[in-house]
């Protein structure tokens, strides 16, 4: 079982998925990763306020997506002030790479909603912001988050989104956990987990192969798929997305961006960008799903830091009890977790193209799920077999001892 010793710093060796105490040429920004090669031609960023963002010909930034009609919002920032009542602290429900994240009630108060404040030191910065505009405004699915609108104005960068009330799939896998004060926690049980798992899969199918373009977001990661009522899984931050052309399946990027622990060992030796980099992550948060653990956690021993590494090893000895989620002790019914499993390996293959499509994923999801409640159906009709068998037994040995035969079940026939 995985146990917290000392802190140990790290470092990672990405390209083999493994974690050692190398260093590497990695530039990290909080959880963020952005590897430049030397001769990259960085986009800049400044935004003009109060212009449209995607106004066909006046875009501020380039952000090299769609044409798109920009059904959001522009709010300016007096009812921004009012919905957060002056960006109060007390209002704060997160902090991310771009920012606090306030809930706040817009329409007088009717409206509840999350508001993402660009940090002025964020280095997820204007180029951000806007792509993320561009892509929801266009973008719609049941399991991607919306964006309600934005503002741009006095510098500010805010970003409004449909309030989602559960939290992260992060946050109840583990990060509730740790909370020392937290004694309301409980686990997601098995069927939660892939439920959940199932439920963020078409956000990530329609971005792949959902309308004429496909999309790579980039950054998935557990506290990027978020739950809301009737534990609904939605894909949140398209900050980081880019939008498949013709130019860019033939062409290397020359930055490599996503987020610590995620990161596709392939896309990265190679700056080569395809769907597949997605893949690999949500292989990574599947990884999570089952172990109920970060994919990089600094507080463990050294050869256990890396999830992906420390698993991996777990599976090709058999020890699935060393890495599986002790809160899932006795649910998981074998095949369920042979296919799960497969599925992981799957996603996390060195070879890109062994990789499944997010299309093939959610099939199979389905199918371990399927194979979880037969296995229970069936455990429970063995269990009830069981104790029915026991009791008439018992019964039989009662009345045949008060009556002072013997009873022996095979020689009765
Ligand atoms: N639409 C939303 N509804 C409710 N809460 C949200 C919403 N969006 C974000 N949050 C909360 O704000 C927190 C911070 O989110 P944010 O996306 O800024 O950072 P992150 O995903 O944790 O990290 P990163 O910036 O590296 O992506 C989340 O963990 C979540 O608790
Ligand atoms: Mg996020």
């Amino acid at each position: 079982m995985r146990q917290i010793s000392k802190p140990v710093s790290l470092a990672v060796n990405v390209s083999s998925g493994t974690y050692s105490s190398h260093g590497n040429n990695l530039s990290r920004n909080g959880t963020k990763v952005s590897h430049v090669l030397p001769s990259a031609d960085v986009v800049s960023a400044g935004a003009s306020s109060k212009q449209l963002p995607f106004s066909n010909n006046q875009n501020p930034i380039d952000v090299g997506v769609i044409e798109s009609e920009g059904t959001c919002r522009s709010f300016s920032l007096d009812e921004v002030l009012i919905a957060t009542n002056n960006f109060d602290d007390a209002l704060v429900i997160g902090i991310g790479g771009f920012g606090k994240v306030y809930k706040g009630f817009i329409d007088g108060s009717v409206t509840m909603v999350a508001i993402k404040r660009l940090n002025a030191k964020s280095k997820q910065g204007a180029r951000e912001f806007w792509m993320e505009v561009k892509m929801l405004s266009k973008l719609w699915h049941a399991n991607l988050v919306a964006l309600i609108g934005y503002c741009n104005e006095c510098q500010e960068m805010i970003l409004v989104y449909e309030y989602i009330a559960l939290g992260t799939l992060a946050d109840h896998l583990y990060k509730l956990k740790t909370t020392v004060s937290n004694t309301s926690f409980s686990p997601l049980s098995w069927e939660e987990r892939l439920d959940i798992s199932i439920g963020a899969s078409p956000g990530l199918n329609h971005l792949h192969s959902g309308t004429s373009q496909s999309f790579i977001h980039r950054d998935v990661k557990s506290t990027n798929i978020l739950i809301g009522e009737n534990w609904v899984a939605k894909i949140s931050d398209f900050g980081l997305s880019k939008g498949l052309t013709s130019y860019s399946i033939t062409h290397i990027s020359n930055e490599v961006k996503g987020t610590f622990g995620y990161l596709d060992p392939d896309y990265f030796r190679t700056f080569r960008l395809t769907v597949k980099s997605d893949m690999y992550a949500f292989g990574v948060v599947l990884l999570e799903v089952l172990c109920g653990w970060p994919p990089v956690d600094c507080k463990l021993d050294s050869e256990q830091i890396g999830l992906i590494y420390w698993a991996q090893q777990c599976f090709k000895k058999g020890k699935f009890a060393e890495v599986i989620d002790p809160s899932l002790s006795g649910q998981i019914e074998q095949p369920c977790l042979k296919s799960f499993v497969a599925l992981i390996k799957n996603c996390l293959s060195e070879i890109p193209r062994s990789r499944p499509p997010m299309a093939e994923v959610l099939g199979r999801l389905k199918l371990a799920l399927l194979s979880q409640q037969r296995g229970r159906t069936k455990g429970i009709m063995t269990k009830a077999f069981r104790s029915m068998m026991d009791r008439w037994l018992r019964e039989r040995k009662d009345n045949s001892s008060s009556s002072g035969q013997s009873y022996d079940l095979l020689s009765s026939r």
